[in-house]
């Protein structure tokens, strides 16, 4: 008897020993792997020629330099999404709301509210990674991706500010059927897969939610993936939207009544 539950507990402890190798080689294993992605980036994917930084304004704005350091780790976003965004939310409609749907810890969606601290920003997120990944199209990604996320943190950011902010945990659209969304004018739109970009910006086109003065600005925009062919067939039945590349990999949605809109 006794030797049995010495045995099970030598087993218990080996288990446990395990588990705990294999936890602490995560983190230095994960550095190797993105170390090795980012050698095989810089080879097939090179800059030949740098960015020219000189006199650009954006990146001596010193509110501007002050949100990409507030927002640091709290986006996977780069300096130049963030310019892109920082710039193309001022030119929209002030009247409007601004909206991030994908906003996993909610640097990028607080970084909008920094750029236009008076208007109404609300962040959109699963809190669950993905619904649906298509195997072909979405191959990048998977289940569990960008779980490690909580809507109280997100919620935070903007009441610590007194921004007038509101989170919606859930899978977009469905988290907000029902009339909980006010009239918008800006969206970034960051949910990487298929099924998530198509729904997602069928909604916002066929609601009325979309102010004139509006733009939206998708991620991952001509990576190859799914987010492309999500963009295609939502715009295909929108002929009034156009799409626009943006550098990185941005794309920049704009409707007709952009310009026709008065300023
Ligand atoms: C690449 S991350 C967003 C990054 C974020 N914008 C940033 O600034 O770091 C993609 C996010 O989309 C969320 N997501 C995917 N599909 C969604 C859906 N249908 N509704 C809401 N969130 C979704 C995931 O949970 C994930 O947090």
């Amino acid at each position: 008897m006794i030797s049995t539950s010495k045995t099970a507990s030598d087993r218990l402890r080996r288990v446990a020993g395990a588990a705990l190798a294999v936890l602490r080689l995560k983190a230095p294993l994960l550095r190797v792997y993105r170390w090795r992605q980012e050698r095989k980036s810089i080879k097939r994917f090179p800059i030949t020629k740098p960015i020219d930084r000189m006199s650009v304004e954006i990146l001596s704005n010193p509110e501007f330099q002050h949100s990409v350091n507030e927002v640091a780790n709290l986006t996977l976003l780069d300096t130049p999404r963030l310019a892109n965004l920082w710039q193309l939310c001022r030119a929209t409609d002030h009247s409007g709301a601004m909206l991030e749907v994908g906003s996993f810890r909610g640097g990028g969606a607080l970084h909008l509210s920094n750029a236009c601290p008076q208007r109404t920003i609300i962040a959109c997120d699963s809190f669950q990674s993905f619904e649906t990944i298509d195997p072909v199209l979405d191959y990048q990604f998977h289940k569990d991706q960008f779980a490690n996320t909580e809507y109280e943190k997100v919620a935070n950011l903007f009441s610590s500010r007194g921004r007038t902010g509101r989170v919606f945990s859930g899978f977009f659209p469905a988290s907000v059927t029902g009339g909980k969304l006010p009239r918008i004018s800006f969206v970034h739109l960051d949910v990487d897969t298929y099924k998530a970009t198509a729904e997602s910006l069928g909604y916002l086109l066929e609601s009325e939610l979309m102010l004139p003065r509006s733009l939206i600005v998708v991620d991952d925009f001509l990576r190859g993936t799914g987010v492309d062919q999500a963009v295609a067939k939502v715009l295909a039945e929108h002929a009034d939207w156009r799409s626009f590349p943006l550098f990185p990999a941005q794309g920049l949605l704009v409707p007709r009544s952009y310009l026709e809109a008065a300023t």
